[in-house]
């Protein structure tokens, strides 16, 4: 169908575009009408980040083809703002924090937008009910509820004054653009004569190919420019994470390992390399049987799919203190049992993206990425050039949970762009995001749990065996940290513990929100729920007996001197887990196929990196103009970095926040802060910022020659030191400008202590740990075995709140992938690669989140902070299969609780009894 002229009123203007009326509306409005605040998170209508208004009502922009709005009218979120202010709803959004990455933002403010105007004081279930359209995989919605509800409410309030800005509920710096699509996320910031790039995947899990000659494909597609393979990888045709293990191919060389291995790259013009089909790429695919699964890879003779990697396994790990053996034998009573979790999937909203282009003898690339630095060594590896010679540039992350901590098509696009000379960007399908990137691993877990009579842990033997799929990426991780964390935040006097990474011909298992902990949680707390039961002893009194405390000594050896406020979040807990349990089992006594429970969760979770160097730097620079600049390494994926360390620094140096501008993750421009991985963010780069704003303070504190306690005002132009009723000026035109323009730069460095774990898993593997305890309220239909959240109170031990949103946002996120993680999640390669067939909680699968913060400082950390990212996901799905187990009596072992499973579970349960 060939172009045409079309009009339609475009946020309130009238417009003519030539296109093809076929076109998505969401692809038109992104291309020709330059409007990329309107997201593309699926093409499929499953996610709605593309929602816009068509003459007033909510739809779908990719699933309009753009022929249907002539003479209608189409509004945007950038047609939101009016009269250069945000709208109300805009500001309840920012007020409320309704927008983490943001990536979701604008469909969910489209949708809201309708909803007000049918309804303009909805109530919850009606707000729910009209933006569940729309997916978030960061905020759990109960923020984003919150505003709808509250869209007339008071404004944000002004940034905070100088000295006020930790602890304080500041809207994120970077919100506003997010809020009107401003924000530029991976695919909105290719330049604009790139290439476009497309890589051939592997339809087969386990095969051999050969390719033929292109020749064919170049003549029957004269918009193909290129196609790489493997001989075409300048430098190392691998990556990883481990310097030691980069075993994961750019380009597979003859084999594949996994259905959504890469075998060519397609480089053209954008319509050619979307339209060849893969069968038409002259590829020999000699399909072998796959290794499927830990018992395939690890039975004798299985297939070796790593040549260095005799049996499959890839790596183990170990804990050993005391005598297990013994102490088991001597315990009263003895738990055991084995757990099994499924393969799940990020699902972040904005598929993997980026361009690269040459410039000069250096390369730069631009993607959505949550390690600049590492990304940086990787490009440097494959294209067999110097680190210098590599620039990442990443833009606003809409999403990643550990998904973006792989390189992803960084490694390619810069390859393209090397050897072409020409820029080259790539943007992933959703399924192809699904098929390609890592997973959180699979795990088969056995436990064996003692306790005394009185209900003192004495000793646990635990193994867990994780399928790390094709590839290595964080396998090495998982089965190191998870035999740390396998005890729970618990006194056990003795421990074994083992975690293996075992390869198979699965997708990469890689890093997803808690490297494992998650899965072994479910060990822990599951075990102790039934050593409580025999007892007769309350859950949550079983837990505080055994809750580590300051000075107690770890699995690991070491010995927790301060900031361990587990016994604080359960005595938070105590009153509502009592009235809670009362109330389900009072329901319960009248109840038929709808039974009710409450049950309960507890978690550490070590912050950082396990027993490695885990630095970060940070800078904070003074311009002529009085402009603060904070180079930030540490970069925002949702969590909100960018409005925390903003908040650190400022109160440091001792001026207001609104003095500062922000640039992050420019592998030029900023120092390495580290990946934005491990809750470490917070902790680690925050100490730094913190430090970086105390020296850039000294600094000016030395000029005016004042002591500690001066005040310090920026001007445009000048610095007034006052100290008492005397004034300094320091007049920053006399001052010398460094390449970046800055008279003054102050710089903080923080590695948190940590040592090497022994050979037998014994030191100090992180300097600090959050702890966590939450409660989940279940409702679960016996009949049909559906599980429904009604209500999760969440305790958590954060050290301090920097912003109490945020860390409410990372909560309120964490439990909804944790209810996602128990009930509904299981990748299924070939099944699930899509938005509709793989589940993740919408509006209506996320219950009311009660937040209880627990302020036990660490002396380490920026004011007392440690981390919140990951600790909020952990004990969710361990209390709700508490709760299950209260409502019905079974014990779900396996995840994700399915209805077919919860369903066999009791069935299972009352033939038992009435045998
Ligand atoms: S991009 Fe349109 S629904 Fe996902
Ligand atoms: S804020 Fe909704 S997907 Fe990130």
């Amino acid at each position: 169908m060939s172009a045409q002229s079309l009009r339609f009123t475009l946020n309130g203007q009238a417009i003519s575009l030539e296109v093809r009326p076929i076109e998505r509306l969401a692809t038109v409005l992104r291309r020709e009408a330059g409007l990329t605040g309107t997201k593309i998170g699926c093409d499929a209508g499953d996610c709605g980040a593309c929602t816009v208004l068509l003459d007033g009502a909510q739809v779908c922009a990719c699933m309009v083809p753009v022929g249907q709005v002539a003479g209608r009218d189409v509004v945007t979120v950038e047609g939101l703002a009016r009269d250069g202010g945000l709208s109300d709803l805009q500001q309840a959004f920012h007020r409320h924090g309704a927008a983490q990455c943001g990536i979701c933002t604008p469909g969910m403010l489209m949708a809201a937008t309708d909803l007000l105007r049918r309804i303009p004081r909805p109530t919850e279930a009606e707000a729910a009910d009209a933006l569940a359209g729309v997916l978030c995989r960061c905020t759990g919605y109960r923020k984003i509820v919150d505003a709808v509800l509250d869209v007339a409410g008071t404004a944000a309030s002004p940034m905070p004054p100088a000295g006020c800005a930790v602890g304080a509920r500041v809207p994120k710096t970077d919100g506003i653009a997010k809020l009107t699509g401003a924000e530029k996320f991976a695919d909105d910031v290719a330049p604009a004569d790139a290439l476009w790039l497309r890589l051939v995947r592997s339809p087969h899990a386990h095969a051999r190919f050969t390719l033929g000659a292109f020749d064919d494909l170049h003549a029957r597609h004269p918009g193909l420019v290129r196609v790489l393979s493997a001989a075409d990888v300048p430098g190392l045709n691998g990556f990883g994470i481990y310097p030691d293990v980069k075993d994961q191919p750019v380009l597979a060389d003859g084999y594949v390992r996994y259905r959504g291995d890469p075998a060519v790259a397609l480089v053209g013009d954008q319509a050619t390399v979307t339209a060849i089909r893969d069968e038409e790429v002259p590829i020999d695919w000699r399909v072998i049987e796959p290794v499927t699964g830990i018992d395939a890879a690890t039975a004798p003779g299985a297939v070796q799919l790593h040549a260095d990697k005799p049996g499959n396994v890839l790596i183990e790990g170990l804990v050993r203190r005391g005598d297990v053996a013994a102490a088991l034998a001597a315990s009263d009573v003895v738990a055991e049992g084995e757990f099994e979790t499924g393969s799940v999937e990020h699902a972040y909203i904005e598929p993997e993206a980026g361009y690269a282009r040459r410039v000069g003898d250096r390369i730069e690339v631009g993607a959505c990425t949550q390690a600049p630095y590492m990304d940086r060594e990787e490009v440097a590896n494959v294209l067999g050039v110097e680190r210098h010679q590599v620039r990442i540039v990443p833009s606003a992350c809409g999403g990643g949970f550990g998904g973006k901590l792989d390189v992803s098509l960084q490694p390619i696009l810069a390859i393209a762009a090397w050897l072409l000379d020409r820029p080259v960007r790539a943007v992933y399908t959703r399924p192809e995001s699904m098929a390609a990137t890592t997973k959180r691993h699979p795990a088969r877990m056995t436990g064996r749990l003692g306790c005394t009579r009185d209900g003192r842990l004495t000793a646990l033997a635990f193994h867990a065996d994780f399928d790390t799929g094709a590839y290595a990426s964080w396998g090495p991780t998982v089965a190191n940290r998870v035999p740390v964390h396998a005890t729970g935040p618990y006194r056990v006097p003795a421990i074994e513990a083992r975690g293996r990474a075992i390869y198979t011909n699965a997708p990469p298992s890689g890093a997803f929100r808690g490297f494992g902990v998650p899965q072994g949680a479910l060990v822990h707390e599951g075990l102790i729920d039934e050593l409580a039961e025999r007892l007769d002893i309350d859950p949550l009194e079983f837990r505080l007996i055994n809750a580590i405390r300051a000075g107690d000594v770890t699995a690991t050896g070491q010995t927790l001197e301060t900031s361990c406020g587990l016994v604080a979040c359960l005595e938070a807990l105590k009153p509502r887990w009592r009235a809670s349990r009362e109330a389900a089992e009072a329901y319960n006594a009248g109840a038929t196929s709808l039974r009710r429970g409450v049950g309960i969760g507890c978690m550490w979770y070590g912050i950082g990196n396990t027993s490695l160097s885990n630095p970060s730097t940070m800078r904070v620079g003074l311009k002529r103009d009085g402009t603060l600049t904070l180079y930030s390494g540490a970069v925002d994926i949702g969590q909100g970095a960018n409005t925390i360390m903003t908040q650190i620094c400022a109160d440091a140096l001792g001026v207001e926040m609104a003095r500062f501008t922000l640039i992050m993750g420019d592998t030029d421009l900023t120092a390495d802060a580290g990946k934005s991985s491990a809750s470490r963010q917070t902790f680690v780069s925050g100490k730094a910022a913190e430090l970086a704003g105390r020296d850039l303070r000294g600094q000016i504190l030395r000029l005016a020659n004042t002591g500690d306690a001066a005040a310090i005002e920026i001007g445009d132009g000048r610095v007034v030191v006052r100290e008492g009723d005397a004034g300094r000026a320091i007049d920053l035109a006399e001052l010398a400008e460094d390449a970046n323009g800055d008279v003054l730069l102050g710089e903080g460095y923080f590695d948190p202590p940590t040592t090497t774990l022994d050979a037998e898993g014994q030191g100090v593997p992180y300097a600090t740990y959050g702890f966590a305890a939450q409660i989940a309220e279940v409702e679960v239909d016996v009949e049909l075995g559906t599980v429904k959240p009604r209500r999760i109170v969440a305790a958590h031990d954060v050290g301090r709140a920097i912003n109490p949103v945020q860390v409410e946002g990372q909560i309120h996120g964490g439990v909804a992938q944790g209810i996602g993680f128990a009930l509904m999640e299981e990748y299924i390669p070939g099944v699930s690669e899509n938005l509709h067939d793989y589940l993740i909680p919408t509006f209506g699968d996320v219950p009311e989140i009660e937040c209880i913060l627990i302020e036990d400082a660490e002396p380490l950390g920026p004011y007392g902070a440690k981390g919140i990212g990951e600790p909020a996901l952990v004990p969710t799905a361990p209390a709700i299969l508490g709760a299950i187990h209260h409502a019905t009596g079974v014990r779900i072992r396996r995840l994700p609780a399915t209805p077919d499973r919860v369903r066999a579970a009791i069935l299972a349960n009352q033939a038992g009894r009435e045998a």
